[in-house]
């Protein structure tokens, strides 16, 4: 069994484990502020966040701005992309009392981390992160020092607040690897201090972009969760099918139908081929109108909570976030400075 059916293999029991001792467990999961927030990062994880709070697990949510620029020259429109996130996220049913949601460049305490975790750990085993090189790659630049450090920041976001339960999607699993090699070698360097953490794997398949490809903003083939209901219906009448009027789940031979019919499915909880073979000859406009409905339907009450929100909530949804997280950051830089013996005016 390779490390991937391993790590699936274990995560029924790490759910059922949130379930009966949701105390056992602290949460810190997140993204990049790259743009809107789209039904691929519901379905991946904002839902499971919301499941995990609703069981009483403390959970963390950071923004992380800094690694907008790992692979990029321009952050983009972090305001409003960071302000447009914390708003899905409240709309989406995450409830700031319970889970802190802060970004990266608020908390200078986390990036000190950095210092010491990069100590321990090899040139060679950066290099070798298949994730790394993958995003190197879809860069089309030359390899920058954030880029190839990344993950060990990421082990940074991790470990500050002690999270030792991390929900991700599977290109993410290298960079836990990464977390749990440093907390190891810390801990057994300078001392216990950190836990280490577990990947918790989506267990919705990875929905794709209209187009079949992965749904990302940069393909332009998303469906964002606050779009309009016309401008959804748009989107999803752009999307490129084919002239067979027989529908079909073929993902590999007709992939623009087959992501219509995914994204139908997993909005209604079923199966793409249920939907599939109750169309039947009723051709791709018959499919259009079903999948436009039934994401317009899914994502009605999003959007009107979202209606309700203004910039000024996310605003103080981040401040008591900073506030929280940059205490907790505090804290842990403290005991790391003494655990490494960096501790010299106290008595
Ligand atoms: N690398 C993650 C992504 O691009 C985002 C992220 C940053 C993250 N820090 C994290 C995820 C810590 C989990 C834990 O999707």
């Amino acid at each position: 069994m390779d490390s991937f059916s391993a790590t699936a293999a274990r995560m029924p029991d790490l759910r059922q484990a949130t379930i009966d001792h949701p105390e056992r467990f602290r949460v810190l999961t997140g993204e990049r502020p790259t743009g809107r927030l789209h039904l691929g990062h519901y379905f991946g994880t904002i839902r499971e966040r919301v499941r995990l709070q609703a069981h009483g697990v403390e959970t963390f949510v950071v923004l992380a701005d800094y690694q907008v620029i790992t692979d990029r020259d321009s952050a983009g429109n972090l305001r409003e992309n960071v302000h447009g996130a914390v708003l899905d996220y409240l709309a989406a049913g995450l409830d700031p009392r319970s889970t802190t949601i802060f970004t990266h460049s608020a908390v200078p305490a986390l990036h000190q981390l950095l210092l010491p975790f990069l100590s321990l750990v090899t040139e060679s085993e950066l290099h070798r992160n298949p994730t790394v090189k993958a995003e190197l790659a879809a860069s089309g630049r030359a390899l920058s020092g954030l880029l190839l450090t990344y993950p060990v920041h990421q082990a940074a976001d991790i470990l500050f607040c002690k999270g030792n339960l991390v929900p991700v999607g599977k290109d993410n699993l290298p960079h836990v690897e990464v977390t749990r090699t440093i907390a190891r070698r810390f801990n057994e360097r300078y001392g216990r201090v950190f836990p280490e953490p577990q990947a918790l794997l989506s267990d919705a398949p990875e929905l794709p972009g209209l187009d079949g490809r992965k749904m990302s903003k940069s393909y332009g083939n998303a469906i964002a969760l606050g779009m309009t209901a016309d401008e959804t219906a748009a989107a999803i009448n752009r999307a490129r099918t084919d002239s067979e009027r027989a529908i079909t789940y073929d993902p590999d031979d007709r992939p623009g139908v087959s992501a219509l019919l995914e994204t139908a499915a997993v909005v209604l909880g079923r199966s793409p081929q249920s939907i599939a073979d109750e169309l039947g000859a009723a051709g791709a406009g018959a499919l259009k109108r079903l999948a436009i409905e039934a994401v317009n339907e899914f994502l009605a009450d999003h959007r009107s909570r979202l209606a309700a929100l203004t910039v000024r909530d996310a605003q103080e949804v981040l401040r008591v976030g900073h506030e929280r997280a940059r205490d907790i950051a505090t804290a842990t830089l403290r005991e790391v400075r003494t655990a490494m013996g960096m501790d010299y005016t106290s008595v």
